[in-house]
């Protein structure tokens, strides 16, 4: 049957996550589709050692089912299998629960407070939205399994996924991945579901997070709040084994390496090159999201141009702010923040001629973003939490000629990979980044060169492509130990 349409040698994987690798617009009576961004998407670019099939919200909401047709059989195309959920269910689920509730929470900056009564209220009508459009992904991963699949779930969104599958089909190769922070415990703690979520993330066969830290604050939820073992292995609940490992993402380095040596990219590097003679570029790429600490990342530069005199007029901050989940009111105030910073900073020490910060609101199609890479002299990874952020793995992928400077959030899990090449700074410490900026504008050749060898052999050698077969092959490992044990 459907087997047959797929290359048989290569292992069978369904990759379900909410954000499918591309998104469709609507073009007249046609779809469009374009490439998504985030750093999910980014490292599962890299996943081409199997033979997967891609399974995701389409992002967008189809009413119609003539619509959903024809969206169905273009996203065909690209592996991709749209789930349609319907458009006030999507919104309590991905606006509400997902992007008010357990992304705040997971990178500690706490639950929704806004109006506490409302908030409650809120809380049980997303709850819901939540688990309703996790069935609706497990309706569809159902449809689409076929025997001896591996199906591999993503991210804060689909906590509920593994134990809907388990349910439907015991036999089923599930394994979860979290590509956010998992917090220490106390802050789980807060979570008014934290139970429910846990156990559904339990059901998985396998585990995995980007960093240790992450695996043991997973590992002492349950342990604290369920109550079960915490072993080596994993958790245990009677005599189930739930398997928890790391398995840190990277990249593709070769897409980046290999797009700078494109005749169109090469100009695009002159062309900025001329437009920035007599500067050096500073550099942050970030989705406007609280958690990147775009404000505090600015304030830094304020600070380090009213220690440096002597720098001004010679340093620009290029602030590439990718619009995202725009429907939430704290992403909208959080544009207008970042707005007024900039403003008052480029009034403050800008000229008729010069202006310290170009900050836009965009997202750079993927030749450009290699380019301005590229000609970077110091990059700003300045996030208050993130899970691994791979802005930082495809900056050092650019930097092979111009070898320029990492700095980095502590915070983010990147730091625990990068970090002896990278300046880390805590990004609260405004003064502790405008000094790095200084610092690393100063270094000399040698230490460059030595930091980014560093960073460029690690991003080089730890690639999303491994990254993926390490957690199949280990789910696949995991799933006959446990038949083995069954059989004892
Ligand atoms: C982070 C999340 C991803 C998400 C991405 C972009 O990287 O871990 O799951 O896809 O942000 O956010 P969005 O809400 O646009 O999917």
């Amino acid at each position: 049957g459907a087997r047959k349409d797929f290359q048989s040698s290569k292992q069978r994987l369904l990759v379900v996550a909410n954000r499918l690798p591309v998104a469709a617009v609507k073009n007249g009576d046609s779809w469009q589709l374009e490439m998504s961004a985030g750093g999910l998407v980014s490292a599962l670019l890299g996943v081409t050692e199997f033979d997967t099939r891609w399974i995701g919200w389409a992002g967008i909401n189809v009413p119609d089912e003539s619509g959903q047709k024809t969206l169905t059989e273009a996203l065909a195309a690209k592996n991709c299998i749209p789930v349609f959920i319907e458009e006030e269910i999507a919104h309590q689920y991905y606006n509400g629960y997902c992007n008010n509730t357990l992304w705040p929470l997971f990178h500690y900056l706490g639950l929704p407070q806004e109006d506490h009564l409302a908030t409650t209220r809120n809380f049980k009508s997303q709850f819901e939205a939540y688990t309703k459009a996790n069935k609706c992904f497990a309706d569809v991963v159902s449809k689409h399994y076929e025997e001896g699949d591996a199906v591999w779930c993503h991210d804060y969104h689909l906590m509920f996924l593994p134990k809907y599958l388990k349910e439907r089909n015991s036999d089923m190769k599930v394994g979860w991945f979290l590509h956010t922070p998992f917090p220490s415990s106390e802050i789980h703690r807060m979570l008014p579901s934290r139970s429910e979520l846990l156990k559904s993330v339990l059901s998985a066969d396998l585990v995995g997070f980007h960093t240790y830290d992450y695996a043991r604050h997973f590992v002492s939820a349950c342990t604290r709040i369920l109550g079960l073992e915490g072993t080596p292995e994993g958790v245990e609940d009677q005599g189930k084994l739930t398997r928890v490992a790391v398995f840190p993402v990277g990249i593709d380095p070769d897409r980046f390496i290999q797009a700078l040596e494109l005749p169109q990219v090469k100009d695009i590097v002159k062309e900025l090159k001329q437009r920035f003679t007599g500067y050096k570029v500073l550099l942050g790429v970030d989705r406007l999201d609280m958690i990147k600490g775009i404000p505090q990342k600015i304030l830094a530069f304020e600070k380090f141009l009213e220690e440096n005199p002597d720098w001004r007029h010679k340093v620009v901050l290029l602030q590439i702010a990718v619009p995202t989940r725009t429907h939430v009111l704290k992403y909208k105030q959080l544009t207008s923040q970042v707005h007024e910073i900039v403003g008052r900073i480029n009034g403050r020490f800008g000229s008729f001629s010069s202006v310290p910060i170009h900050h836009l609101d965009c997202t750079l199609d993927f030749h450009t973003l290699c380019a301005i890479y590229a000609i970077t002299d110091v990059a700003l990874v300045t996030s208050l939490r993130d899970g691994m952020n791979l802005v930082s793995y495809e900056f050092v992928a650019c930097q092979a000629a111009n070898k320029g400077v990492l700095i980095l959030s502590e915070f983010a899990g990147a730091a625990q990979s990068l970090g002896a090449g990278a300046i880390l700074v805590n990004p609260w410490n405004v003064a502790e980044v405008a000094s790095s900026i200084s610092y690393a504008l100063n270094m000399s050749a040698d230490e460059r060169e030595k930091r980014h060898h560093h960073n460029f052999l690690h991003v080089t050698t730890h690639t999303s492509q491994g990254w993926a077969e390490t957690f199949v092959s280990e789910l696949n490992e995991t799933i006959v130990e446990a038949q083995l044990r069954s059989r004892q």
